[in-house]
């Protein structure tokens, strides 16, 4: 049998400076919770994160990166160079990326094998518009986006970690029910049991804050959170690593 730990990332967006960085990653610092806690930090402030976070429980990552090994692809950031900076995670195919800056499912399934090869977990992640879901078109969705990196196969599964984040849910404060993020995590559950891979983590994002996350977390297939907006908060994000 295996065991699903919990795990919460934190992903800062394109938020802070040095100084409020250097607060917040030393408020962080001394955790010393059951979960596994994360933080995805802008590419300038990796350097900072690692020597900060160097020797704590907390792990730290990206928020994107290439599907390139290297070369002349100006302003991308590879997966080697990820694993420099003594990366553990990488964020792939938030939906922010894939709306505002045109990233497929073939992208993002090609990132996905790039963060692997480069040894970092990718963390991908899925999830509807409020159209897409008042359609009905909830299950096609995350069959569309699933498809193409399940077909990595089994051995790269292995190493990832999934996100469902409905696009509805982000940044409103109307996060999803326990009920139906629920409803999706089982969904995509099956999937991964189809392919294999029960025991592929699978995180809940969209509004998550310390008030919601203990319901959240009650929930047999939500193994955690992606944190946005209350992952600025040092008490708050480490409130809801507590949940
Ligand atoms: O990746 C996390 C994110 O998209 C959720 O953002 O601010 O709603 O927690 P937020």
């Amino acid at each position: 049998d295996f065991i699903r730990k919990r795990l919460v990332i934190g992903n800062w967006k394109m938020h802070g400076t040095s100084v409020q960085n250097a607060a917040l990653l030393s408020s962080l610092g001394d955790y010393a919770g059951s979960a596994e806690l994360a933080v995805c930090v802008p590419f300038p402030y990796l350097a900072q994160a690692s020597q900060s976070l160097e020797g704590s429980a907390i792990s730290w990552g990206a928020q994107d990166v290439s599907a390139h090994a290297q070369g002349a692809y100006t302003g991308e950031v590879s997966a080697a160079m990820l694993a420099d900076f003594a990366c553990r995670w990488v964020l792939v195919g938030h939906s922010e990326r894939r709306a505002y800056h045109g990233e497929t499912d073939a992208l993002v399934a090609d990132k996905t094998q790039a963060a692997i090869g480069a040894g970092l977990t990718p963390v991908v992640c899925i999830g509807e518009t409020l159209a897409e879901r008042e359609a009905g078109r909830l299950q096609e969705v995350m069959l569309r986006q699933l498809d193409q990196v399940l077909a990595l196969g089994g051995d790269a599964l292995s190493r990832i970690v999934l996100a469902y984040e409905p696009v509805w849910a982000i940044g409103t404060g109307q996060s999803a029910t326990p009920e139906l993020a629920q409803e999706a995590h089982a969904f995509i559950r099956a999937q991964l049991e189809r392919a294999g891979q029960p025991q592929v983590r699978v995180l809940y994002g969209g509004s998550v804050n310390a008030a919601n996350a203990a319901s959240l977390f009650e929930m047999p297939d939500i193994d955690g959170a992606l944190v946005g907006g209350a992952s600025l908060q040092a008490q708050e994000f480490l409130r809801i690593a507590a949940s």
